[in-house]
């Protein structure tokens, strides 16, 4: 029997993963995954809005004028209310407080538009760009307590080029980063896998190290 995993989305804006992510569930591409919720610390968030219309939980849960600890808090606290197993960063423009981080170990994704550790940050495709890359592209990582930095899970390389300004570069990544996520989201649920160092890696088989 497929064992129901639940995601939780964190967004702040358009929400286009979370839609990729949400279409690729529906479509059977992630077995045993369905978003329990979908969180955006704005009200304004065009992903919010979106959650609701196709019929998810949607909820609001604003960060402004609030301490970190204090957000999060409550952040934290509706995602166990909805018993998620993954949380999802889709454009989650929010750094996650140690303490937040500590609540999911490696139950943390996130997706950032460059080819990490290069251009990690605010607008990293035109950082990528300005710096003058040849070839840029997207991450999926474990999240830990520092910025755009946990364990690897996926890349997807973007070739820059000649004719490219920054928004058709921030384009063409983004068409891989709805790829990436779905694979990403995969390989967690799946469990097959093990950190060794930085490295995630294949999960070796007791009887397969045995013979080593
Ligand atoms: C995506 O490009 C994502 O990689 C980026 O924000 C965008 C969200 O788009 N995230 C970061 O830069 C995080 N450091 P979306 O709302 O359409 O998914």
């Amino acid at each position: 029997m497929l064992v129901m995993k639940n995601l939780g989305i964190l967004l702040s804006g358009r929400g286009s993963n979370f839609v990729a992510i949400a279409d690729n569930i529906d479509a059977g591409r992630i077995p045993g995954g369905r978003i329990a919720i979908v969180i955006s610390n704005r009200s304004d968030a065009p992903g919010i809005e979106t959650a609701r219309q196709r019929g998810l939980q949607a909820l609001v849960i604003p960060s402004k004028g609030k301490e970190r600890q204090t957000h999060d808090r409550e952040v934290v606290a509706a995602l166990k209310e909805n018993k998620v197993d993954l949380i999802c960063l889709a454009g989650y423009m929010r750094l996650l407080s140690p303490w937040f981080v500590r609540q999911f170990p490696q139950r943390i994704l996130n997706i950032h538009p460059s080819l990490l550790p290069a251009f990690p940050g605010l607008e990293a495709q035109q950082q990528a760009f300005a710096y003058g890359v040849k070839v840029s592209g997207c991450t999926v990582h474990l999240v830990d307590e520092e910025l755009d930095h946990g364990a690897i899970i996926v890349q997807k390389t973007v070739p820059v080029l000649d004719t490219d300004d920054e928004h058709t570069l921030a384009e063409r990544i983004l068409e891989r980063e709805h790829i990436a996520y779905t694979e990403a989201i995969k390989i967690v649920l799946d469990g097959e896998f093990e950190i060794v160092g930085r490295r995630l890696v294949k999960a070796q088989r007791s009887e397969v190290r045995l013979q080593k």
